[in-house]
């Protein structure tokens, strides 16, 4: 069995994930290596969901019974979880959202429907990059179109980094907001938040930051980041769907409009005019995603027990080994960063002519589930002149033995398409 260095004990840490255990297609061991798309839930992250609705259940901050004040004080204490892992400030500015991309569009919203100093109208420039998901390029699209903004992005480089050498033509006097993911869920390329952010601070513009692909697999300070906003989903990182996180400097969250309007949201209601509770409530009209917050407070606590500086160490070396090995094999090209420092453990690649979605289906037949497509970031594609690419992804449960399936799987590939 290949060895390397800075392994977590993955014999262990596999236990905890029944769905590993799983044969597919009959008899094929699962080799799950789509973790960017969702990660798989340990054992402790059902148990906690069942044992809520077990237990538990019932609305949050409404009633006086029992078990309202119990299923409260869960989903307040994942809040103080989330706040904790992400060395936030204070609790306050932790907001709970369904998934990453509803954090987002709430950034761009706010924004839409802010005053002054933060209104962004036809005057003022929104800058994003060109190696965003959807998810972080349609909200600003809307935005830019409903106020007459301009859209502006930085572009990349042949090997899959921002090209930030326009940085002073591009977050200009004019710029109001630049959004950005921190790593890229398509090139695995980690991005240099200081550079951008000290330009934005120059310019007074605010930074948001797209975590979703950083969140799972290493430390995230939101201090040490200097963003405005931090964005990241839950299902990502051993937690359930139907959860998302946007952290937001408490000052902003205070000036800032609400977006979705509805119970619990509010101070006082009339016929007229309504006032609004504080943050984080003011952003979380309606029964929240209680059960869903508990299950990411319970995958914190997993992920804490390993420790994140553990976990990235461990990508990181399989990370290292992948490459080596993708590319040796004959044809394969990795769209994204080769040199495995400054990358996640997300690899995209072509296989000479053949198509992702007949590398995905070749396989998936031999039980090895990878993600083709655009993963949702088609201007990547558009900008390599690719249709698609074929992305392997780890995570803490991830093997070397997974990765030699993986390159087995290829060569199964390239022989089945002659
Ligand atoms: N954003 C997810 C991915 O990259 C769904 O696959």
């Amino acid at each position: 069995m290949t060895q390397l260095p800075g392994l977590l004990d993955t014999e262990a840490i596999r236990k905890d994930f029944p769905v590993l255990d799983r044969l597919v297609h009959d008899d094929r061991k699962l080799v799950y290596l789509d973790n960017a798309a969702t990660s798989q839930k340990p054992r402790q992250v059902l148990d906690a969901l069942s044992e809520y609705y077990e237990r538990y259940n019932a609305n949050v901050h409404r009633g006086v019974h029992v078990l309202a004040e119990e299923a409260t004080a869960l989903y307040e204490g994942a809040r103080d979880k989330v706040a904790e892992f992400i060395n936030a400030p204070s609790r306050d500015e932790v907001i709970f959202t369904k998934n990453a991309s509803e954090s987002l569009n709430l950034v761009a919203n706010m924004l839409g429907w802010a005053d002054e100093p933060y209104r962004v109208d036809h005057e003022t420039e929104i800058v994003i990059t060109e190696m965003e998901h959807h998810s972080n390029i349609v909200p600003w699209q809307l935005l830019a179109q409903r106020t007459g903004a301009k859209l502006k992005w930085f572009g990349l480089t042949d090997d899959g980094r921002l090209d930030l050498s326009n940085i002073d033509e591009i977050i200009t006097e004019k710029t109001k907001i630049v959004s950005f993911v921190l790593v890229s869920n398509i090139l695995g390329t980690v991005n240099p938040v200081e550079a951008i952010v000290r330009r934005a601070q120059e310019v007074g513009a605010l930074v948001c930051v797209d975590a979703s692909q950083a969140a799972p697999h290493m430390p995230l300070d939101v201090q040490a980041l200097q963003a405005d906003f931090v964005a990241f989903t839950g299902h990502k990182m051993c937690g359930p769907t139907g959860i998302g996180v946007l952290w937001g400097r408490q000052e902003l969250l205070e000036d800032l409009p609400p977006f979705l309007g509805g119970g619990e949201m509010i101070e006082t209601v009339s016929m007229h005019s309504s006032t609004y509770a504080p943050a984080p409530h003011k952003f979380e009209a309606g029964t929240p995603p209680i059960a869903q917050a508990v299950g990411l407070g319970a995958a914190i606590d997993y992920l804490q027990s390993i420790g994140m500086e553990k976990i990235l160490a461990h990508e990181h070396a399989l990370t290292e080994y992948a490459v080596q090995r993708l590319q040796k094999v004959p044809d394969l090209r990795i769209i994204g960063p080769t040199t495995a420092e400054d990358r996640g453990a997300a690899i995209s690649f072509t296989l000479g002519d053949i198509h992702p979605h007949d590398v995905g289906q070749v396989l998936d037949e031999q039980g090895i589930a990878v993600r083709v497509g655009h993963h949702c970031a088609r201007p990547v594609c558009l900008r390599y002149g690719i249709p698609a690419t074929t992305r392997a992804s780890f995570y803490l449960y991830s093997t070397p033995a997974e990765i030699d399936a993986l390159v087995e799987g290829l060569e199964h590939v390239r022989n089945f398409f002659g």
